[in-house]
């Protein structure tokens, strides 16, 4: 029976269910070492990862028997995915299973932003009781910006809405009138446009070349000083000197940064800003989005290493 290999932290009951009929290698720390990697899955049929692990074309050539990269999330950039399509190797994902979290995630940040619950909470905590300081602006009647109208976008301008907040989109694939924004009441802008007007800026494109640095010191500076950036998507689609710069002369009001361009990032001086929020790329961790993660995911490799095609798949559905 071919080995499944797992080089990240990917748990759960479904997981377990897959040693019943595989050896599993589970190696959670597998992942920064490159070296140890291309060793351990040599003999693998599986590869079962999350947004961390690298999978360069020389390590699939170091694995002869893959047939399925599963990826435990919607992002496959870590995945070299024109060389997998090449070497007949399924890439499979998890493209709606934790889009809710990431969607409540973003309105959560928002909430947190416009009324300083970070900040007054930390302070509060150290025995200040500072209300004018930490006044803060309602969501109802102002605009939010949403980068990227796909699944996770969609749900969160849904949500906004619930909040009574007009919905602008900036979207490379969509055109004017098409059904989401008209469901959602939302209007088709440039990103340019997007920026000038919205109140709270949310990203979720995935990476790209198009994407990486999307948000840099020109479109920083179109923003109002008032508006706030949030970024639950991928670190590298911020340029994050520029944003330092536009935080620090108070170009634009403030951050959330669930992700950055280096995970985990190291000291940095956001850590020091009460306008920013910093996370460690939560945005899928809940327990409901990874059960279904998960699931998802011990499916398309139970499958494909039987021989069936997998459901949720990037590139193909069964190995070539
Ligand atoms: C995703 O791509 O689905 C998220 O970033 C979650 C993750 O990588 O763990």
């Amino acid at each position: 029976m071919p080995k499944i290999l797992i080089s990240e932290n990917v748990a759960g009951p479904a997981i377990n269910a897959l040693r019943a009929a595989h050896e599993v290698v589970y190696d959670p720390q597998l992942w920064k070492s490159p070296e140890l990697l291309k060793a351990a899955v040599v003999d693998a049929g599986a590869l079962i990862i999350r947004n961390q692990t690298k999978v360069t074309g020389e390590l699939l050539v170091a694995a002869p028997q893959l047939k399925i990269v599963a990826r435990a999330g919607v992002g496959v950039d870590n995945i070299d995915i024109a060389a997998a399509t090449a070497a007949g190797i399924v890439v499979s994902y998890t493209p709606a299973a934790n889009a809710v979290s990431v969607a409540e995630l973003a309105i959560g940040l928002m909430l947190a932003l416009a009324r300083n619950i970070p900040a007054a909470d930390a302070d509060t905590r150290a025995g200040g009781w500072n209300r004018q300081r930490y006044m803060g602006t309602e969501l109802a009647g102002k605009t939010l910006g949403v980068v990227g109208f796909g699944r996770i976008g969609q749900m969160t301008a849904e949500r906004a809405r619930a909040f009574e907040m007009k919905i602008i989109a900036a979207d490379a694939w969509l055109k004017p009138g098409s059904p989401a924004l008209t469901r959602l009441g939302a209007t088709l802008l440039s990103l340019e446009a997007l920026l000038a007007e919205a109140d709270v800026v949310t990203l979720h494109v995935p990476l790209t070349p198009e994407t990486n640095g999307l948000i840099s010191a020109p479109q920083l500076a179109v923003m109002k000083p008032s508006a706030v950036l949030i970024n639950t998507a991928r670190g590298e689609v911020i340029d994050e000197p520029a944003l330092l710069a536009a935080l620090e002369s108070r170009q634009i009001a403030g951050a959330a940064l669930d992700v950055r361009r280096v995970e985990p990032p190291g000291p940095s001086p956001f850590d020091q800003m009460p306008n920013v929020i910093v996370l460690p790329h939560l945005g899928a961790f809940t327990f409901e989005a990874q059960e279904r993660v998960v699931e998802a995911l011990s499916r398309d490799v139970l499958l494909v290493l039987a021989g069936n095609a997998a459901i949720e798949y990037f590139n193909f559905p069964k190995p070539r």
